[in-house]
C-alpha cells in the first residue's frame, strides 16, 4: 500500500510566497500530504524547504503549475496521478493582479485566464481523484472585491486591472457556487473564501503611489498567517465538514448577495468551462 494512501493530501496553488506558502505551512503542520502547486520552481523549493525545516514533514512536494497555460494544467494533473493516489483539499490560491494588460498563450486576458479558468479546469481535471466517502474539500480563494464584478460577456477579455480583477474573482465565486450545487451528494465540498486585506506582493502595483500603500494602508493589514486562516478553515473545519457553496470571510459563511448569484451568470461560467473540457 502506498504511504500517501492512507494520508490527507492537499495541493495548494500559487503555495511558494504569500498566502498559499501559510496555506500549505498550516496543513504540514496538521500532517497532511501537501503539494505545493507553483508555477516558479526555485521559489517552491525554497518555499518546501523552509515548510520542512518548520514542521519536520517530510511529506512536503513542489509539483509545476502555469495557471495561465491549459498545457501546464493538464501535465500538472498528470504529474499528480502518476506520483499520487488520491486527492483530498484542493486549494485555488494562486491569483494576480496586475496593471499591465496582457493575455495569456491561450488568448484569455490575464486575469480571466490566471484567477478563473486555470482553477476551473484544474478542479474539474482533478474530480475524480476525489475518493467516495472521504472529507473532500475545494476552497476557491476569491476576493469581497467581486461586488465590483459584474460582467458583459461579450466585454469578457475586454476589462482593465481591477476590474478585471474584479471580473476574475466574480466568475472563480459564480464557478463555486455552481459547482458545489452540481457536486451535492457526492461527497465533495466547493467553497469560496476572502482572506482578508492581506500584507502580501498582490498589494502592490510597481507605480509611484506603492510608497502611500506601504506607508499609510500597510499598517492596517493582516499578516499572512491571518490571511490564510479562512482557507485553512473551510478546508479542514469539523463544523464545515458537509457544507458547500458558502463564501466564507472570517471564517464566518456570508450571503452573496442574490443580484451576485443568478442563474444566468452561473450557467454562463458553466459553459465556459465545459466547452473548454469538451476541448481537451
Ligand atoms: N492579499 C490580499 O489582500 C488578498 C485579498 C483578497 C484576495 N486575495 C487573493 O489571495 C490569493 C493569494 O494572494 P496573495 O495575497 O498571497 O498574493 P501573492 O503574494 O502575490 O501570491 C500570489 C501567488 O499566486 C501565484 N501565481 C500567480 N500567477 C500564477 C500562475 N499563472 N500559475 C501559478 N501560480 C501563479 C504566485 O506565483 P509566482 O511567485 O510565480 O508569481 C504566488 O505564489 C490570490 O488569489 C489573491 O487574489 C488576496
Amino acid at each position: 500500500m502506498r504511504e500517501e494512501q492512507l494520508s490527507t493530501i492537499a495541493i495548494i496553488t500559487g503555495a511558494n510566497r504569500g498566502i498559499g506558502k501559510a496555506t500549505a505551512l498550516a496543513f504540514a503542520q496538521r500532517g497532511m500530504v501537501v503539494i505545493l502547486a507553483c508555477r516558479n520552481m526555485e521559489s517552491a523549493e525554497r518555499a518546501r524547504s523552509e515548510i520542512i525545516a518548520q514542521t519536520h514533514n517530510k511529506n512536503v512536494h513542489a509539483l509545476h503549475l502555469d495557471l495561465a497555460s491549459r498545457e501546464s494544467v493538464e501535465l500538472f494533473v498528470r504529474e499528480f496521478q502518476a506520483r499520487f493516489d488520491h486527492l483530498n483539499i484542493l486549494v485555488n490560491n494562486a491569483g494576480i493582479s496586475t496593471m499591465a494588460r496582457t493575455f495569456t498563450l491561450d488568448g484569455y486576458e490575464s486575469h480571466i485566464g490566471t484567477n478563473f479558468i486555470g482553477p476551473a479546469l484544474l478542479t474539474t481535471l482533478l474530480l475524480p481523484y476525489f475518493q467516495p466517502h472521504a472529507d473532500n474539500r475545494v476552497v476557491n480563494v476569491v476576493s469581497n472585491i467581486y461586488r465590483i464584478g459584474l460582467f458583459r460577456l461579450e466585454r469578457m477579455n475586454m476589462y482593465r486591472w481591477f476590474k478585471a480583477y474584479a471580473v476574475s474573482k466574480y466568475l472563480l465565486l459564480l464557478f463555486t457556487l455552481e459547482l458545489a450545487d452540481r457536486l451535492s451528494g457526492r461527497g465533495i465540498a466547493v467553497n469560496a473564501v476572502h482572506p482578508g486585506i492581506v500584507k502580501t506582493s498582490i498589494m502592490y502595483t510597481g507605480k509611484w503611489f506603492d510608497i502611500i500603500i506601504k506607508i499609510i494602508l500597510s499598517p492596517f493589514f493582516i499578516d499572512v498567517a491571518e490571511g490564510a486562516a479562512t482557507s485553512v478553515y473551510a478546508a479542514t473545519a469539523e463544523e464545515v465538514k458537509n457544507v458547500s457553496g458558502q463564501y466564507f470571510s472570517d471564517s464566518k459563511a456570508r450571503r452573496v448577495p442574490r443580484l451576485y448569484n443568478r442563474p444566468k451568470e452561473r450557467a454562463i461560467v458553466w459553459d465556459i468551462v465545459q466547452k473548454i473540457i469538451d476541448e481537451i
